[in-house]
């Protein structure tokens, strides 16, 4: 039998999780509030599919059949069908309650409720649902979801072994690698890479070179396939500041993960990276 799951919210990283599922044989129902999302994401899903097909990595006919593996909707409407539900709605702690109030209440009591966040706590999420605590689990895919191979997979100390396992086999499904993690503060890898990234601002903030130097030298020294600052601007300055705040108050020491000045002065004055045009660079041009 055909699996269906409901992917709830239809930006970045939802949209690239829709694909990514329905090219693996899966029925998604893509949910948003917004229209023009549902609208911007099939257009970005036809798009990839045509890619793909240019480059010969995969048929028309399983293009077709991927696409129309999708519905676009704004109410959960495949939730009774559906055996997970993965939420990818904007970080906000709010905002995320209260869509997993609605998927706990609006989907069957077997269904999985996961979250693709990168920074907010899965136990306050599960805390948030009640008795469906169990079935709350993190799935943090990364960006570019076709691209990456990473699923990483937060267990709060609610989440039963059946929804870990049942995780690790859809991820597995998807063509991702899975590998599991504790519920902390910035999980493993935003624990590990925003505090570098950080660091790079610090270096730069201290004259001890300038940003194409500091990319330049992480780049080729540590093979990275770019630089942090440049990283930076890709994920969004606002994201990495929004994370180093979570380290610097779920983990303390003041000093190690406060955002560094630079980071902070760069976001006030709205330059946000990638996504505005100018951030550590500027690609207006
Ligand atoms: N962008 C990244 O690189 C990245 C990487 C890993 C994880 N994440 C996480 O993924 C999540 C989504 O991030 P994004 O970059 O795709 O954001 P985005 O802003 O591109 O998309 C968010 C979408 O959520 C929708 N939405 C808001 N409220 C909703 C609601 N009540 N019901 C349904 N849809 C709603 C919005 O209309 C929007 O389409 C966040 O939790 C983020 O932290 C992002």
């Amino acid at each position: 039998m055909t699996q269906i799951i409901s992917v709830i919210g239809a930006g970045t990283m939802g949209s690239g999780i829709t694909i990514t599922a329905a090219s693996a044989g899966i029925e998604v129902c893509q949910v948003d509030v917004s229209q023009e999302q549902l609208d911007r994401a099939k257009f970005y899903h036809e798009k990839t599919l045509k890619r793909n097909v240019e480059k010969e990595r995969m048929t028309q006919d399983e293009a077709d059949a991927a696409l129309s593996r999708i519905c676009y909707c704004q109410d959960h409407a495949r939730a009774s069908e559906s055996s997970f539900a993965i939420e990818a709605a904007t970080e906000n702690s709010e905002i995320k309650k209260k869509i997993f109030g609605a998927m706990a209440s609006t989907y069957p009591s077997n269904c999985i409720l996961a979250t693709n966040t990168s920074s907010i706590s899965i136990t306050e999420i599960g805390k948030s649902v009640g008795e469906a605590a169990d079935r709350v689990i993190g799935m943090h895919f990364f960006n570019p979801v076709p691209v990456m191979k990473l699923v990483e997979v937060i267990k709060s100390p609610s989440t039963s072994k059946e929804t870990l396992a049942r995780t690790i086999e859809l991820s597995e499904q998807m063509g991702k690698t899975p590998i599991a993690a504790n519920d902390h503060p910035g999980f493993v890898s935003n624990r590990v890479l925003m505090p570098m990234i950080n660091e790079a601002f610090h270096a730069w903030n201290d004259g001890v070179a300038g940003p194409d130097e500091i990319d330049g030298i992480m780049k080729l020294g540590c093979a990275f396939p770019m630089g942090p600052l440049r990283l930076a601007d890709l994920i969004g300055l606002d994201v990495c500041r929004d994370i180093m705040l979570v380290l610097h108050e779920g983990l303390g020491h003041p000093d190690k993960y406060a955002p560094c000045a630079k980071l902070v002065e760069l976001v006030e004055a709205g330059h946000l990276g990638n996504k505005t045009g100018r951030g550590v660079y500027d690609y207006t041009s």
